[in-house]
């Protein structure tokens, strides 16, 4: 008989997210007709940007003709979109990468799963708690853990904690870790990171040899110009740092899957016999084998973000939702809970009332108010007792929804 990969039994119930679905889904077969709210998982709602729509219809029509048809694009993503993304989002804003730098794909979701192809099985990895799942769950797949204890915790894993006492910052830890997940604006409390807790992960890593591994998805909802939107305007991160950008949050582009991550030339890591080689052939070398590049179509939508119209348009939506998100800060505030994030994030935080179970919660609210939100125990055990409530839906769904937490937590 065949053997399976067996560190996929060591994960917990389903994925956090179609976990989710799961439930309302049983809610919904029980109670025909209920108008259920979705504020769980952060999927976008609003059409894409025009720019992009238009780019994208141009090129379909490029592909319907002998003379400008496109068969395989490079892997790595066409020059013209890694110049733009090289240009506009690092250059303009003083950081030092280049177009060849840039690895457009599909996702950053799929791109920070698969990074972990080109590092050893050894490493010591440290993951914030509460976290994206997606960064446990690929180190569980592929054998970087033990078993996780009743809390959900992996053994071997380091958890370093984001509470209300450190202002959901990630805490340097005490012992030496080699590869390390930051998310600021974070998914999912919202909470943000300065340049010099930036700076201060930096040093850390570039003195131990560690890599951080950058998720910078939600960088279009900082607003407060204080904040960096990348790793690499901190002094050093060339040297330790990888950084994952996606289009699925500020152009609303989810179901249309486009995003990139950036490799430095200058990053290194320890091979078997001790020396240190540059990590980007690695990474080149993978994609170039596994991945055939994102679809010529999209890549042009993609680039339409970088036009002056696009770039406006994308605005236009990144604001829509964070009023959004200071709707459900300024509701949920007024009936007394205590709300993180929401500002420079499309995620709101909310300590459960009545210190229920971050699941209880769940089932109070979608039986109560017919409104789906997240546990925050999804997220990892010190996301226990807290909720997240995402601000990617319509207006008139926010406020509804808003409307009828009030109805059921008011005085
Ligand atoms: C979330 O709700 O956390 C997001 O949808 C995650 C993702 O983009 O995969």
């Amino acid at each position: 008989m065949a053997i399976l990969n067996h560190h996929y039994l060591k994960l917990k119930a389903g994925y956090l997210f179609p976990e989710i679905a799961r439930r309302v889904k049983a809610f919904a077969d029980a109670h025909p007709g209920a108008d259920i709210i979705r504020l769980g998982i952060g999927d976008v709602t609003e059409p894409l940007p025009l720019a992009c729509r238009q780019a994208m219809i141009k090129a379909v029509e490029e592909m319907g003709s002998r003379d400008t048809f496109k068969g395989y694009g490079p892997e790595q993503g066409y020059a013209w979109l890694r110049e733009k993304i090289a240009q506009q989002d690092f250059q303009s804003r003083g950081c030092d990468i280049g177009a060849e730098e840039i690895f457009v794909s599909d996702g950053s979701k799929c791109d920070t799963g698969n990074i972990l192809d080109i590092f050893g099985k050894d490493n010591v990895i440290a993951v914030t708690d509460p976290v994206y799942p997606v960064y446990v769950d690929t180190n569980v797949m592929a054998g970087h853990t033990g078993e996780a204890n009743e809390g959900g915790e992996y053994s071997g894993l380091v958890y370093l904690p984001l509470t209300a006492e450190n202002n959901f910052t990630a805490p340097i830890p005490s012992q030496k870790v080699d590869l390390i997940y930051l998310c600021f604006p974070n998914n999912p409390t919202g909470a943000t990171a300065t340049k010099e807790h930036l700076q201060a992960w930096v040093d850390y890593a570039r003195a131990r040899g560690s890599i951080i591994f950058f998720d910078a998805a939600y960088e279009a909802f900082i607003t407060d110009p204080s904040l960096p939107h990348s790793i690499y305007e901190i002094d050093g991160a060339r040297d330790c740092a990888i950084e994952f950008r996606s289009f699925s949050k500020n152009a609303g582009f989810t179901g249309t899957r486009c995003a990139f991550t950036v490799v430095p030339r200058t990053l290194k890591a320890q091979t078997p016999d001790g020396a240190a080689a540059e990590l980007w052939p690695l990474w080149n070398r993978r994609q170039s084998t596994k991945f055939n590049g994102v679809s010529y179509v999209v890549q042009r939508g993609a680039e339409a973000v970088y036009s002056p119209e696009g770039q406006a348009q994308v605005k236009d939506l990144i604001q829509f939702y964070l009023e959004n998100a200071r709707l459900i800060r300024d509701e949920l505030a007024a009936l007394g809970w205590a709300v993180y994030g929401g500002v420079n994030a499309p995620y709101v935080w909310v300590k459960t009332p009545q210190n229920l179970s971050s699941w209880d919660f769940f089932d109070l609210l979608l039986d109560k108010a017919k409104v789906v939100g997240t546990p925050g125990s999804g997220f990892g055990a010190a996301g226990e007792g807290y909720f997240r409530i995402s601000a990617f839906n319509s207006r008139e769904k926010v406020q509804e929804a808003m409307a009828r937490l009030t109805q059921v937590f008011g005085a």
